[in-house]
């Protein structure tokens, strides 16, 4: 009996510390998944007023920092936010606001929610908290996990309601800025700058850092991908490219989706791609997705999510 209970009571433990580590996402590379980096600019003023343009707020980079309070610089924007939004639940839960914005658009390490379906965000709320679906970060999940049927609801209905918005530039290039991963898992500009070869990979940095930390409603990123991804993307999404199902034909045909089936467009490339690998990999388990997936490669998944961050889905 105590043998037992040793046992349970250590698989416990070893579950609450799987809970905070990240997940693999196996196929996926690094640059779609960071791993926590260092905190950069450690000499910030946590404390300073700040203001931004078209708002009568201010908030001190702590207040905006806070995990249990997301900032919220244009009330009158949006309907008044769930509890669980606004300030999440203690101790486990972090205010949804507080990473995917008051505008929905979230981060690239993060996810864009707006323009999504009610029913849609809900079933990933499930399929976080069940684990048929791994977050490379682990947060949705050990979120998901505690969150009441109630909550996720109340969350997914007031997300839906907010509209999707033009917040990325797409550019082909061979060079990129070289760049770092920050502590809460952004990838920014590297100072003292340098540039070195995009290499295949989608780079995504925010085009105002000092604006991007003030989790401004709607942040403007760019994203460096490799030349000629859009049209070799572009060919894949919208004929199958010979070797798997044009998108248009679940996602509809401006690829916005509908109920269950997500929107794809203006999405982060970065979170498209980690999304597909993930699908490959089984950790998001889809079976409509599983057959479309499985056929491509890691550069047509590049390319994919290039085409698709370039569209404009307002
Ligand atoms: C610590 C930051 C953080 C917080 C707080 C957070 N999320 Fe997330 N969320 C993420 C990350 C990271 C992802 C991307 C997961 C992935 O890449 O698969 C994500 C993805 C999602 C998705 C999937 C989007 C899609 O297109 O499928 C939904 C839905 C979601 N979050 C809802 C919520 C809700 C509701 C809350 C509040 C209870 C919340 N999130 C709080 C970081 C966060
Ligand atoms: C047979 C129908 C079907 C086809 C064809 C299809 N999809 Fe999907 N897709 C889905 C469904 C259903 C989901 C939701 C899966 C879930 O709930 O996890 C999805 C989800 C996604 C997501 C995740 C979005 C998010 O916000 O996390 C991406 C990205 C995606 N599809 C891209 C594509 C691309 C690219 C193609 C074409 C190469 C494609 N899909 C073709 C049905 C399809």
């Amino acid at each position: 009996m105590k043998i037992l209970i040793a046992l349970t009571l250590s698989i416990g433990c070893l579950n609450a510390l799987l809970a905070q580590a990240d997940n693999v996402i196996a196929g996926a590379p690094l640059w779609s998944t960071p791993t926590r980096g260092s905190e950069i600019d450690q000499e910030q003023d946590m404390t300073k007023l700040w203001r931004i343009a078209g708002s009568n707020k201010q908030y001190s980079q702590q207040a905006i920092d806070d995990k249990f309070n997301a900032p919220d610089w244009n009330e009158g924007d949006h309907a008044a936010m769930p509890d669980i939004v606004k300030h999440g639940k203690k101790p486990k839960v972090w205010a949804c606001a507080s990473c995917h914005l008051a505008s929905g658009l979230g981060h690239p390490e993060s996810a864009s929610l707006a323009g999504l379906s009610a029913s849609y965000i809900e079933r990933q709320l499930e399929d976080f908290s069940s684990g048929s679906r791994l977050d490379y970060s682990g947060h949705m999940n050990r979120m998901a996990e505690v969150m009441t049927m109630e909550e996720r609801k109340e969350a997914a209905v007031w997300f839906a309601s907010l509209k999707r918005q033009d917040f990325l530039d797409v550019v082909e290039t061979d060079a990129v800025p070289l760049t770092v991963i920050d502590d809460t898992r952004m990838r920014t500009v590297a100072v003292p700058a340098g540039v070195e070869s995009i290499n295949g990979r989608i780079i995504e940095v925010p085009e105002d850092l000092e604006q991007t930390k003030l989790r401004v409603p709607v942040s403007r990123f760019i994203s460096y991908v490799p030349k000629g991804a859009i049209a070799k993307g572009k060919n894949i999404v919208t004929t199958g490219g010979g070797k798997t199902a044009p998108c248009t034909v679940c996602h509809g045909p401006d690829l916005t989706g509908g109920g269950l089936i997500p929107s794809i467009v203006g999405n982060f490339a970065s979170y498209t791609v980690r999304q597909l690998h993930g699908f490959k990999s089984k950790t998001r388990i889809s079976a409509e997705m599983l057959p479309v997936v499985s056929p491509l490669s890691d550069s047509d998944i590049v390319n994919i999510a290039a085409y698709l961050a370039s569209l404009k889905s307002m």
